[in-house]
């Protein structure tokens, strides 16, 4: 992956200097529509290369009316990305292991799966780099996701608060999923081993991003448990009042779905959401995960 030069994620550009495609920021934070590539035929180098530039400066892209985007094309479109990586806990369409199910039913009255801003699986020695997801079966309105730019929150915290970040290191763990800490079983997940959800894993709280090579915030409150070398309760008020932060509305944007759109993430620089406000509404996505990489600190 090539490093960029920029010192700030404001000084991207992100939407002009584009010969192939057009690329139209959802607004000043975070998340483009890309225009003018049909993901279900070959693609040439050059326009590629703009895609994942896009990608880069916006953390976040998404391609409208993608009709008859096959699986295997979602394969193939998430490859260009990274190497793929299987979420342990969510189920897979038959015969395809790699592509995973993101459905609600009209009847289920639990929590809506991926409520509140966090990074994917961050309980992974190698946490997930990419989600790309394909909407086949969502509402005409409502159960939009919502992004956070990870980049823009770590730049407008104050420099000695950027330089205390820095030295933080996360531990993560999955106890709230599916370790001893967890509730009520989850919609979407499988039957995991306890101990696997209680398994830590440390990450720094700032991240050096290997695609950009700019420092982001690297936490969430659902696999963040605390910070290293803290008590608990310290970890709290610096987690939460980092999350504050990120949840910032000058840092987020939500992104509508159609059928037939497909949408990539940056899953180290930005937080999503789920919004939960489709009650009474059926709702099916595919998706595809790539990573095999561990994140780096700054220092
Ligand atoms: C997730 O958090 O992985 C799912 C997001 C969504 O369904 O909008």
């Amino acid at each position: 992956m090539a490093q960029t030069n920029q010192k700030s994620w404001r000084d991207f550009e992100r939407s002009s200097g584009y010969q192939h495609i057009e690329v139209l920021p959802l607004n000043g934070a975070v998340a483009a529509e890309v225009k003018g590539a049909d993901l279900t035929k070959p693609l040439p180098d050059e326009v590629w290369r703009e895609i994942e530039r896009a990608f880069a400066e916006n953390l976040v892209i998404y391609f409208r009316d993608q009709q008859g985007f096959s699986r295997d094309d979602h394969l193939a479109f998430a490859q260009r990305f990274g190497p793929l990586q299987k979420i342990p806990h969510i189920f897979s369409v038959d015969d395809y292991p790699d592509v995973q199910i993101v459905e609600r039913l009209a009847d289920d009255k639990r929590m809506v799966v991926g409520e509140g801003f966090h990074n994917d699986s961050t309980f992974m020695a190698t946490p997930p780099t990419t989600v790309t997801m394909h909407a086949i079966d969502v509402p005409e309105f409502g159960g939009d996701t919502a992004f956070a730019n990870l980049y823009l929150a770590y730049e407008t915290l104050s420099p000695a608060m950027q330089d205390f970040c820095e030295t933080l290191i996360g531990v993560n763990s999955a106890t709230a999923l599916f370790g001893s800490g967890a509730g009520r079983k989850n919609v979407m997940m499988k039957d995991m081993k306890t101990e696997e959800g209680d398994n830590e894993v440390e990450h720094p709280i700032v991240g050096v991003h290997p695609r950009t090579g700019l420092k982001h915030l690297f936490f969430n409150l659902v696999y963040t448990r605390r910070l290293k070398g803290f008590s608990e309760k310290e970890s709290r008020l610096i987690l939460d009042f980092l999350h504050h932060h990120v949840t910032s509305m000058a840092f987020t944007g939500r992104v509508r779905w159609e059928n037939g759109t497909v949408l990539i993430w940056d899953n180290w620089a930005a937080h999503h959401s789920a919004i939960a406000d489709y009650p009474g509404k059926y709702r099916y996505m595919e998706r595809v995960t790539t990573g095999g990489l561990k994140p780096a600190g700054g220092r």
